[in-house]
């Protein structure tokens, strides 16, 4: 290395202590390679000359050879090449570089810079205790600066520092920099940060970045590094209650049964109590194991495994916390989701959220605004888009451990991941639970769904007919209900034009209302089954996420999925109510087959071809495969 620390070769053993016992400090640079960010990087790398000599020799030459920087050495091409040396095919692209000084060792979490990467920023920034956010002196406050620097202030960094950087293209003129300094301070007063400090910059000629810059005579403040081996923010964690999300249960003999996981916040000694949410099971702890031999007590960020006095039960996803300080427990939240794909976020849908270590199913039962980064005013909204931010409320399938976010940012956040892509499509952060979980037990009755369905003899199941407007649903299920009422059965039909005047007469059609009309029908035909009844339901229902959710309400063989496969110009052609003619001159707009899609189902029980097949023929396959599966005689034949 080019560092040459004296130590290195003297005593070896005394520079590694050395270096283990310094402070440590995360930080995350926000801001485009534009704004200079890959140059601001590498020149902390440089300067702290922890850079390997052949690395530093081959930047030289490369710098001659495409350096955009003349005879200076062009630093963003050490962290560009570092870049491209990154494993590939990860989702999250954040690259963290180490390096360190005297005083400090610093991790800095890179992240790609362009608006769509706005993911890898809440990413690096989740474990940040400082962000840098770099400004261009030329353009000054741009959306991206002040959509970082929310971004930045909603994961819980409390100190900020904006690099005005370029300094040197604006002659370092203390008025530019003023102004830049008293729009970002207006901005960000509502953004809660407990320290901001602006320091004028130029990271290609190293001015305050390693050093002081006498070229900014005028600037009292400190330099970069100097901001960064000083400023405050150790211990913060120790003072938060004790969390350990337990990833496995260690159990190589019958003798040993441990806990493992990484402390997610504050320290836990032998012989504490403890309780285990959310079983609220006690103990307390007899062991803490390492990799490194037993310890007396561990702190945030170390890698444990538990022993306890007690044979309880813990399983992976559980939080073991301190006795005097347990996590809370809920399945229902107030969020704020920053969305961070291009397919947006719909209420009603099914995602999975991720909490420490525990994937729960979730839906977003309402956006209750979204806020704008710009001035940061809300906004009333039915979806989410890319790089949006909205004020969330979501249902959990089931109940799960958490802090609120800003007592606990470990504990307190979460990633939504689409169910059929599995990418990551959103971060959350919790704001506070809307109900406990253990208040809400379900009823146990007394009549079941079985005992109802016995009196009927049948086999309650939900005959989900999809299908575009006038492809002949209702007209089949009509026929279907007449012949199953003819054979004693007892049935009802939800029909997408009745409901739609009732129960979701507050529904269009775009997206959003389409998928909020198929949940609540689906809840709907749920309890219909839990009523012992064959249930038909008659909707367009052109998304297979939500045909898929309704076949997972229910029990496995409670749902049978019936196309009506009747091609778009058929039911044009037919045109029963009129509407296809509206919607080709475009007085109705979203309309199903013309400017609005229908997804073919792919996993249909019953497809049905109304060109080759009457309406009465085809109430008749739906008749026969009912009674071939054993719909028709009671559970208990
Ligand atoms: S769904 O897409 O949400 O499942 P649903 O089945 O409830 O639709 O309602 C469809 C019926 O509403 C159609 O058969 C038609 O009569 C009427 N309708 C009115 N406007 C539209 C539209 N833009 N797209 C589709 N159907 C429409």
């Amino acid at each position: 290395m080019s560092h040459q620390d004296a130590l290195i070769s003297e005593d070896i053993i005394a520079y590694l202590e050395a270096q283990e016992n310094k402070s440590f400090l995360r930080f995350i640079t926000c801001g485009s390679v534009d704004d200079g960010k890959s140059t601001l990087i590498g020149r902390l790398l440089y300067d702290s000359k922890l850079i390997y000599e052949d690395q530093l020799a081959s930047i030289e030459k490369d710098s001659k050879k495409s350096g955009t920087q003349g005879d200076k050495i062009d630093l963003a091409l050490l962290v560009d090449g570092l870049a491209a040396e990154r494993e590939q095919g990860i989702t999250i692209d954040v690259a963290y570089r180490f390096f360190s000084t005297d005083k400090r060792k610093f991790i800095v979490a890179d992240t790609p810079g362009h608006e769509q990467y706005t993911r890898n920023m809440a990413t690096g920034a989740s474990t940040a205790d400082v962000a840098v956010l770099l400004i261009d002196a030329r353009y000054g406050v741009q959306i991206q600066t002040r959509r970082h620097a929310f971004i930045v202030s909603s994961l819980g960094i409390k100190n900020v520092v904006v690099a005005i950087n370029k300094m040197d293209l604006v002659d370092f003129d203390q008025s530019v920099y003023n102004d830049i300094e008293v729009e970002f301070r207006a901005f960000a007063k509502e953004l809660g940060f407990a320290d901001i400090t602006c320091i004028p910059m130029s990271a290609l000629d190293g001015d305050n970045v390693t050093s002081k810059s006498n070229k900014a005579e005028w600037y009292r403040g400190p330099f970069l590094l100097q901001y960064l081996e000083d400023v405050d923010v150790e211990e913060r964690s120790l003072d938060l209650p004790f969390r350990l999300p337990v990833q496995w249960v260690n159990r190589p003999n019958l003798d040993f049964r441990g806990f493992s996981g990484t402390v997610a916040s504050g320290m836990i000694s032998v012989g504490d109590e403890i309780i285990v949410i959310p079983s609220g099971k006690r103990s307390k702890v007899k062991s803490i194991v390492t990799f490194d031999g037993d310890l007396e007590r561990a702190r945030e960020d170390m890698a444990i495994t538990l022993t306890l006095e007690d044979e309880i039960d813990i399983s992976r996803g559980d939080i073991i916390c301190r006795k005097d300080n347990p996590a809370e427990q809920a399945d229902q939240f107030q969020a704020r989701i920053l969305w961070m794909t291009d397919k947006e976020l719909f209420p009603g849908r099914q995602y999975l959220m991720k909490s420490v270590n525990k994937t729960v199913p979730v839906s977003v039962t309402n956006i209750k605004h979204r806020i704008d980064v710009n001035d940061l005013s809300e906004t009333a909204v039915k979806t989410l888009g890319l790089n949006e931010i909205g004020v969330c409320t979501l249902s959990l399938g089931g109940p799960i451990a958490f802090d609120a976010y800003d007592q606990n940012r470990n504990t307190g956040s979460f990633i939504v991941i689409d169910k059929h892509s599995n990418e990551t499509v959103g971060v959350g952060m919790i704001d506070f639970a809307l109900r406990r979980a253990k208040n809400v037990v379900w009823q146990d009755l007394d009549v079941s769904k079985t005992v109802r369905a016995e009196q009927k003899n049948q086999s309650p199941v939900i005959l989900w007919f999809t299908g575009l407007s006038g492809s002949g649903k209702s007209t089949i299920a009509n026929l279907v209900e007449k012949k199953l009422l003819d054979l004693g059965r007892h049935t009802y039909t939800l029909d997408g034009d009745n409901i739609r005047h009732g129960l979701n007469n507050d529904l269009g059609f775009t997206k959003a209302d389409r998928i909020e009309n198929i949940r609540r029908i689906s809840e709907t035909a749920k309890l219909m089954v839990d009523a012992g009844l064959i249930t038909l339901t008659s909707f367009i229902s052109p998304y297979r996420a939500e045909r898929q959710m309704a076949r997972e309400m229910v029990e496995d063989g409670e749902f049978v999925e019936i196309f009506v496969n009747t091609p778009l110009e058929v039911c044009e052609a037919r045109d029963v109510k009129g509407l296809y003619a509206k919607a080709r001159a475009g007085t109705i707009k979203n309309f199903t087959g013309i400017d609005s899609e229908y997804q073919t189902p792919v996993n249909s029980e019953i497809e049905i071809n109304t060109v080759d097949m009457s309406a009465e023929k085809a109430a008749e396959v739906v008749v026969q495969y009912l009674e071939k599966n054993g719909y028709l005689k009671g559970p208990g034949e």
